[in-house]
């Protein structure tokens, strides 16, 4: 029997965090089918929880794991780990922020434009050879358009520095004003997205946002106005999203995240006026490798005996006062 502390890896992750840590850990990788039996065999012994958040750990699952002291989570969002259960028991949950952060910017901008400026339909409207024939007709420009951001922590701060050289104007919405923020501050999200053209959503998931992005936030946004979904696919009310979208409430929608990923419904696959991707906002080598490398020195320095490096607010590193955060930073 071996010594080394035993991880759960819940779900696949990237092969570098297994092939780094597998030489000081005994790794035990759940595959979706095998996770009551990897319990009842070892669920005395995990020490530790490695995740990318596609299944929960949920405060049942941190019940049944008595030795567990950590839960890494791949990915800055924790809103599928159960963070409250877990400082409920003593458990450490640390997340991978700011890593990721300019990409995120990088690719919400990029969205953004593919978006109002019907990249992908340009596109394939190329490759359908139909320019031989016409020209592809003239759309919808960002230029005059006022941009507001929901969720204004660091992600949602490195958006605006981006939109910043765009000669725009910028508003957000979060609970509590950035107090070194010159921006336009909305505590109402309804009220932001009355005031802009472009809704940006980075608000963090979870309970308490769920479907912040509403009917009556659509409507306020208005048949002129374009969603930007960065964040979690909870925070917007898909179905409210899919009408408001048919019946041209809104003039269009950039979506990197979805209610019940990797499932997209088919009526939103239908919407012309909508850009869809998979869940790509840090999927490039040079970020995810960022996030790997963070996630194993989380792992490394909390078994090594140093403590977490990157610990969430819900559960500071031992012996620590709780960071000062703004929830709607969480994401972030
Ligand atoms: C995911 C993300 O973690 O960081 C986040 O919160 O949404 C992404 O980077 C990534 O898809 C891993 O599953």
């Amino acid at each position: 029997m071996s010594d080394r502390p035993k991880l759960l890896f819940l779900g696949s992750l990237m092969p570098v965090i297994e092939d780094s840590l597998e030489a000081g850990f005994e790794i035990l990788r759940d595959d979706g089918t095998n996770l009551d039996a990897l319990i009842e065999r070892h669920g005395a012994e995990i020490r530790g929880i490695v995740t990318r958040g596609r299944r929960p750990t949920d405060a049942a699952l941190i019940a049944r794991l008595p030795a567990l002291e950590l839960i890494a989570n791949f990915g800055v969002g924790y809103d599928t780990v159960d963070a409250v259960a877990a400082a409920k028991h003593g458990v450490i949950v640390t997340n991978t922020p700011d890593v990721l952060n300019d990409e995120m910017g990088d690719f919400t901008v990029g969205l953004l434009l593919a978006t109002i400026r019907t990249l992908p339909a340009a596109e394939r409207f190329l490759r359908a050879g139909k320019w031989l024939h016409d020209a592809f007709p003239l759309g919808n420009s960002l230029r005059g358009r006022r941009i507001g951001i929901a969720g204004m922590g660091r992600i949602g701060q490195v958006i605006a520095r981006r939109l910043s050289g765009f000669d725009l104007s910028i508003s957000y919405h979060s609970r509590n004003k950035v107090s070194h923020l010159d921006y336009p501050h909305f505590p109402s999200l309804v009220e932001l997205a009355a005031n802009v053209d472009v809704l940006i959503v980075v608000l963090p998931g979870g309970p308490a946002t769920r479907h912040a992005v509403n009917a009556e936030v659509l409507a306020a946004l208005g048949p002129d106005g374009v969603l930007i979904n960065v964040a979690r696919g909870t925070v917007v009310d898909e179905a409210a999203l899919i009408d408001a979208l048919g019946s041209r409430k809104i003039l269009a929608a950039g979506l990197d995240v979805f209610e019940d990923e990797p499932r997209v419904p088919a009526a939103l696959l239908a919407c012309d006026n909508a850009v869809l991707v998979p869940h790509v906002g840090t999927a490039t080598h040079h970020t995810r490798g960022l996030m790997a490398d963070l996630l194993i020195r989380n792992v490394r320095a909390w078994f090594g005996g140093e403590g977490p490096i990157t610990p969430v607010a819900e559960t500071p590193a031992p012996g620590r006062r709780a960071p000062q955060t703004d929830s709607s930073i969480s994401k972030q």
